[in-house]
């Protein structure tokens, strides 16, 4: 063989041995889909987000005002809008978070020149403006075809100026109240779908018992009416902090031995994934060991609920209460440089793993779990979509929300997957995490995750029964598990084309490293 033969075949050998590298899997997995078996509506608000007056997460993440530059529709951001609006964001939370239980409404109605300057204190003691008030929230939730998700202020507002909001926003008739809505550009009443009847009242929200807070609880649940008969609001309570269980039973005991006065429809649970306060885990610039801790840290939601669940499955078998997850996601170490209380972080390849196994989780619970917030929506934790002055990326989890789309009011399939697993030290996870569903035109869809970030999985599907011939979807996968969006490169990470032929009864997919890949079955 010639000297250039020889140095040809070479290069040959290792490309293929390179190649083989890559795509050599551990332990090939199964996964079997029981298509014969559906289970519950995966309730589209479980793709519910949270916007907080916090940060740049109101204000220039949304808001910008009628005479920005920045393009915008009655100063509500229209790059923001477009984006929000392909993912179908189902509810929007709002005003907070802590911030809702220091919010008093009348502040930000009126004319926007002569609204108050008020103080924001927990989040950077910065001046509130009070220009992103309630005419301005119910019209971004309408520009971007979501619902909304009010948070009345328990913790330091009063029942009568709570059940004025209400009145202010729900009623058909010409009260006070009424007119005024309508002088203020809104004769029609406005429809509140979902109202959180405080926020972290163990906390933030005004450190009570949860026997005091139960008291406040039927107060508010009475009088904050929703005055709009032509469309039903659902009444959430606080509910747990994590793993204390204290909240669910007092608030489900309460509701299970409730009178007529008063009622609600669902208790929220709080978990953010941070490891311990405060938040230390770097957003960038991390490895192999923080990246196996916080998806171990995450997947603990599936504990907490299954905890929590069976305490509200005591007082209410029927799962007519339903589970609120409405603040859920990342909480890192803030980005260097950023102003203290921001809660500003970049969102990697990381994040978007997270995404997708709290929506596993959630999914997995559609029985009971029937909404979910992840904090937050711009800006501010693990955020779908970060801005720049008149630039905006899209990070890797909005990128998690869009692929998910057909999951939204789907029916859950039941999946096994074969044992396998996913090792760093001490820390032991399974190697693929997997959901499907059935959506309402009948397509069969599933959505796997290869947790392992060192090695490509070979994953096999058993279509003999179903008939399937292919897969055909898309696949996040990133360089490294640390990869982030950035202004100037703010495509690193985002969806491929996938596909897979069938073969003797047999799908297999090649799932990346670190990789979420949602298909549909054809
Ligand atoms: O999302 C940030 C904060 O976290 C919220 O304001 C609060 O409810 C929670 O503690």
């Amino acid at each position: 063989m010639s000297k250039k033969l020889q140095a040809l075949a070479g290069a040959l050998a290792l490309h293929w041995l390179g190649a083989a590298a890559v795509l050599a899997a551990g332990e090939p997995v199964e996964i079997r889909i029981d298509t014969a078996r559906p289970g519950a509506t995966i309730n589209r608000h479980i793709f519910g987000q949270f916007a907080e007056h916090l940060g740049r997460g109101v204000y220039e993440g949304v808001w910008v005002g009628p005479d920005s530059s920045i393009p915008n529709t009655r100063g509500i951001r229209n790059d923001v809008v477009a984006a929000l609006k392909a993912i179908k964001v189902p509810n929007v939370r709002w005003p907070g978070g802590c911030f809702a239980d220091e919010y008093h409404w009348r502040n930000g109605i009126g004319p926007r020149d002569r609204r108050p300057a008020t103080l924001n204190p927990n989040w950077g003691g910065v001046i509130e403006p009070n220009t992103f008030g309630t005419h301005e929230f119910m019209d971004f939730v309408q520009q971007i075809g979501a619902d909304a998700y009010l948070s009345i202020n328990v913790g330091s507002g009063t029942p009568a100026e709570a059940a004025d909001w209400l009145e202010y926003l729900t009623t058909p008739q010409p009260s006070a109240l009424g007119k005024e809505r309508a002088a203020n550009g809104h004769p029609e009443p406005y429809r509140i779908a979902m109202l959180g009847i405080g926020n972290e009242a163990w906390g933030c929200g005004g450190s009570m018992t949860p026997d005091f807070y139960v008291s406040q609880l039927k107060i508010h649940a009475r009088y904050a009416r929703n005055y709009n008969t032509q469309q039903k609001m659902q009444r959430i309570a606080v509910g747990p902090d994590g793993t204390h269980t204290e909240y669910t039973r007092a608030v489900m005991e309460a509701w299970k031995n409730k009178t007529w006065a008063w009622d609600i429809e669902g208790i929220s649970l709080h978990f953010y994934t941070v490891v311990k306060w405060p938040p230390a885990f770097k957003a960038t610039g991390f490895g192999e060991t923080e990246y196996a801790t916080l998806v171990h840290e995450t997947r603990r939601m599936e504990d907490l609920l299954r905890t929590h669940l069976a305490i509200m499955d005591q007082q209410d078998p029927e799962k007519k209460i339903a589970m609120v997850v409405d603040e859920w996601g990342a909480w890192l170490a803030a980005t260097p440089g950023s102003p203290e209380g921001f809660l500003e972080q970049q969102n990697s390849q990381r994040d978007a793993i997270i995404a997708a196994s709290n929506i596993h989780t959630f999914a997995r619970h559609a029985d009971r779990v029937r909404g979910a917030n992840i904090a937050q929506m711009v800006n501010v934790l693990q955020a779908m979509i970060l801005t720049d002055k008149q630039r905006m990326l899209l990070t890797p989890t909005y990128h998690v929300f869009r692929m998910y789309l057909p999951f939204q009011d789907a029916t859950l399939l039941p999946v096994t997957v074969s044992a396998a697993e996913y090792r760093h030290g001490e820390i032991v996870l399974p190697r693929v995490d997997a959901i499907a569903a059935r959506d309402a035109q009948g397509k069969t869809w599933l959505a796997v995750s290869n947790l392992d970030p060192g090695q490509a999985t070979q994953v096999t599907l058993d279509v003999s029964a179903a008939k399937f011939k292919r897969a055909r979807g898309e696949t996040l996968t990133a360089p490294r598990v640390d990869s982030v969006n950035t202004f100037d490169a703010p495509t690193t990470v985002a969806p491929k084309p996938f596909q897979a032929q069938a073969s003797g009864g047999q799908l297999k997919l090649s799932l990346a490293p670190a990789s979420i890949t949602v298909v549909s079955l054809e």
